[in-house]
């Protein structure tokens, strides 16, 4: 039996949403799509969250430099930014942030108009688990759009919720 495609399969059932985790600094500017975001704890001294990012992602490395990094949750009308940051045009980094429109956060980390939420992070740690750097954020600032729709990635497609029948939503 061979696990990865299983494994794979296995993955691509859990819908999820989906994030451009951003970074800016000595590192450079560098962005990368995520699907790996995860929040940890909201009780610690400050909340924080977890992302596994590939060790080749120019994105990680310039996190790892910078310390700092933004998670952009994408709202369901931005797909075209999800394959952008994917690499999937053949852009480089600065033509993808070229496309779309950024505000600079107070630590710096290039923040998404229009994302569903931007949490901007001081890196607190990081470990490289085989293939991926396993970043940890303490989240220092969070910024709340007025739409909250999410766009979502499952069975290799994006998607977008739908309430269920008598939810009322
Ligand atoms: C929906 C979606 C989710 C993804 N999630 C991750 C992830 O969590 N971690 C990761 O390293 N790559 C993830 N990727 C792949 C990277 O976005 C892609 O390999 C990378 O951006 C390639 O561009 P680069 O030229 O910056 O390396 C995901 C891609 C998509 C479309």
């Amino acid at each position: 039996m061979d696990l990865r495609p299983r494994f794979l399969e296995a993955m691509s059932r859990a819908a999820t949403f989906v994030a451009v985790a951003t970074t800016d600094g000595e590192g450079g500017r560098f962005g990368v799509t995520i699907s790996s975001l995860t929040s940890v704890s909201a009780d610690g001294e400050q909340p924080s969250l977890l992302a596994c990012i590939h060790h080749l992602s120019p994105a990680a490395s310039a996190i790892l430099k910078n310390r700092a990094f933004a998670a952009n949750l994408l709202a369901e009308d931005q797909e075209a930014i999800a394959n952008r940051f994917a690499g999937r045009g053949g852009e480089d980094h600065p033509a993808r942030f070229a496309a779309s429109d950024w505000v600079t956060g107070p630590l710096g980390q290039p923040l998404l108009l229009g994302a569903t939420a931007v949490l901007e992070c001081r890196l607190a740690t990081a470990m490289l688990w085989e293939t991926h750097h396993i970043l940890v954020g303490r989240v220092m600032g969070v910024r709340l759009s007025e739409n909250p729709a999410a766009l979502l990635y499952g069975q290799r497609a994006y998607r977008k919720a739908v309430g269920l029948e008598g939810d009322g939503k």
